[in-house]
């Protein structure tokens, strides 16, 4: 594989990400210069309707759904973009994720890389979601973010906060306990029988809701540390449930969504807040498929505005799963010299830490 030197900054980079350590497909081309990130082709094959009859997602039925849809995904990405020539090198999200679903798009790189002998990276997927806000996009709130941030990465497998002093130093500050955020979306949404995936659907009932409806208590309430505790709601959902039974839309459904969801929301910008005050920082990030919601954006939003933070948000599609975002973190890790090669494995577990 090549050799080449991408340390320089102003000089162009272009690079192919994959990423498949999820439910998608994904592959996108991003060109790198300066403070510049351009999003060339950025395509996302969701395996949604696969996993929704079983209301979450399966590892072998995704392996083999990434297994149909990783070359006509990578072609579409590559083509949209100018074609294999214009490409300078390969990044794949290589973990954490499900191990047989990320070997898919590790394998389907690595043959790439050495077809066309150009160099290959292994991503971070975490990292991605960290990074997402500096792909140049419109429609980010607040744009770039300044060195030193706190971010908070809230999707449906992870949820933690971050200090991220460049984008190769990044420390944990805070992590769940239990489940992740957009997983208590999705559970929550599976007793109320919203489908799956949940979030996007509790986040649009919510809208119509009064969040003051159903008091549930804070998470880890009066505890002074970073951590997260979801599954404690879900128990109190359920209970819920279980005492007044499932509410129909007009009558109750959209406001046990809309407290469900202050419940999340407040839990989650309250530490972030904490966060910044703790790191005396004066950049925040949300980034992570929860990222999208529309009641954390303004919460968020309205918080960091009366501490005095800048908020920074990508746009709901690079928020949720992409390679845009494993494209320019391997723009990233190529620039300060990283390579990988041939042996490149996929990784279940991969604490941000030491990526
Ligand atoms: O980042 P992502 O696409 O995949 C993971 O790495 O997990 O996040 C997916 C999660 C799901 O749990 C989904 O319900 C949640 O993000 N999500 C949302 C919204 N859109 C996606 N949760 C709340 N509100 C939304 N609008
Ligand atoms: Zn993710």
């Amino acid at each position: 594989m090549s050799e080449r030197d991408f340390s320089d900054p102003d000089v162009p980079l272009t690079v192919l990400g994959v990423e498949s350590s999820c439910d998608e497909t994904a592959a996108a081309v991003v060109r790198v210069v300066g403070d510049r990130a351009e999003v060339r082709s950025d395509v996302v094959w969701s395996q949604v309707a696969e996993h929704a009859p079983f209301g979450g997602v399966v590892p072998e039925i995704a392996s083999r759904a990434h297994l149909r849809a990783v070359i006509p995904v990578i072609r579409e990405a590559v083509e949209a973009a100018g074609g294999w020539d214009s490409l300078d090198a390969v990044a794949v999200t290589s973990g954490p994720g499900l191990v047989g679903a990320l070997l898919v798009g590790v394998q389907a790189a690595k043959g790439i890389a050495y077809a066309r002998k150009l160099p290959l990276v292994g991503v971070n997927h975490l990292a991605g979601h960290l990074l997402a806000p500096f792909l140049s996009r419109e429609q980010a709130i607040g744009g770039r973010p300044e060195f030193p941030f706190v971010a908070l990465l809230a999707s449906g497998g992870h949820t933690a906060l971050y200090r991220v002093d460049a984008p190769t130093r990044i420390r944990e500050l805070g992590a769940t306990r239990d489940d992740a955020a957009g997983e208590a979306f999705d559970k929550v949404a599976k007793l109320l029988g919203l489908g799956y995936p949940g979030g996007p659907m509790v986040d649009q009932l919510a809208a119509k809701g009064d969040p003051d409806a159903v008091k549930f208590t804070q998470p880890m309430r009066g505890r002074d540390n970073l951590d997260f505790s979801f599954s404690g709601l879900k128990t109190a959902v359920a209970v819920h449930v279980a005492k007044h039974g499932v509410p129909s839309p007009g009558a109750g459904l959209e406001d046990l969504c809309a407290s469900v969801q202050k419940t999340i929301v407040d839990n989650l910008v309250r530490k972030l807040l904490a966060a910044a005050r703790r790191e005396e920082v004066r950049h925040a990030v949300i980034s992570g498929g929860v990222a999208a919601n529309r009641g954390l954006r303004a919460a968020a939003l309205q918080g960091c505005q009366a501490a005095g933070v800048a908020l920074h948000v990508p746009p709901a599609r690079s928020c949720t799963d992409n390679a845009a975002m494993i494209a320019y973190a391997g723009a990233v890790a190529l620039r300060s010299g990283r390579r990988d090669g041939i042996d490149l494995n996929a990784r279940a577990t991969w604490p941000l830490a030491d990526g």
